[in-house]
């Protein structure tokens, strides 16, 4: 049996519980989720599509497939087949979905219109559409001050800006989904919360991102200490006492008509 410790849960999977087994994704059904990364989203479509179903997982990073990989579907759940692809160039032939579903990529995107399009081409009347982006605001928030939890988000936003990626994207959401041929069933805006008795999962987020905010020069390891962030982190936490506002996200799906 293997004592590793897990890595605490993103809390963008809350969000993502309330939404996403709501919006008419069945057993029996044939799934993408673009841009997996390490699988969690193409997990909870496993366990929705069940045994009878099939789920297709592309991304562009070996390392985060093969985190993906390395997580067992439980026994109920259909097998997911994970896939490099690049949602930037022309796909491979993946045949055609019931639902194409993504969690924070088109974000990432330098044109996530032409990627709408290219993924509208791999459904049929009545695919399903689903995706949740995030977007910046003026957050985290909370009761207290919080510097410690600021100049994370603030690092984490400014990568992605200085990346290309689009941190406004949730706002046009619907409207790019519309644009590409699909008729919006729901959309919905969600804050994500960190509680004070769940494990801060921002040690593990800034450990995943700090190589990216270096390499667009955002900060140093020396200035950034990452060694000391879970201290500083939970010492805000304690003083902050109480629900912390950590993202904005939204939630939109629609049907290919
Ligand atoms: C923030 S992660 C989200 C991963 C996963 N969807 C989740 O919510 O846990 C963004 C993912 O998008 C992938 N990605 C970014 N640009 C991509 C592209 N052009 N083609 C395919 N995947 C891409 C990244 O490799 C990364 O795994």
């Amino acid at each position: 049996m293997s004592h590793q410790k897990l890595a605490p849960a993103n809390p963008a999977n809350a969000p993502s519980g309330r939404f996403f087994p709501h919006i008419g994704i069945e057993a029996g059904m044939r799934v993408l989720d673009v841009g997996c990364g390490n699988g969690d989203l193409s997990r909870v479509m496993a366990s929705l599509v069940g045994l009878e179903g099939e789920v297709i997982g592309i991304d562009s990073s070996k390392e985060a497939l093969a985190l993906a990989r390395a997580v067992q579907p439980t026994s109920k759940s259909a097998q997911v087949r994970y896939q490099i692809a690049d949602l930037s160039s022309e796909l491979p032939d993946l045949g055609q979905f019931d639902a194409i579903v993504g969690r924070r990529v088109l974000m990432y995107l330098p044109d996530a219109a032409a990627t709408l399009t290219q993924l509208a081409r791999l459904a049929k009347a009545g695919t399903i559409l689903a995706f949740q982006e995030h977007s910046r605001a003026d957050l985290p928030a909370g009761a207290n001050d919080l510097p410690v939890h600021r100049q994370c988000y603030r690092m984490v936003w400014d990568t992605v800006t200085a990346e290309g990626g689009d941190t406004t994207l949730g706002y046009r959401l619907a409207d790019l989904m519309r644009a590409a041929g699909f008729a919006i069933d729901h959309a919905r805006s969600e804050g994500v919360l960190i509680q004070p008795w769940e494990e801060s999962f921002l040690p593990t987020l800034a450990r995943a991102m700090l190589p990216r905010m270096i390499e667009q020069g955002l900060t140093s390891e020396d200035e950034f200490d990452l060694d000391s962030l879970a201290q500083r982190v939970d010492d805000e936490r304690r003083t902050a006492k109480g629900t912390i506002f950590w993202d904005l996200a939204f939630l939109v799906s629609g049907r290919f008509s």
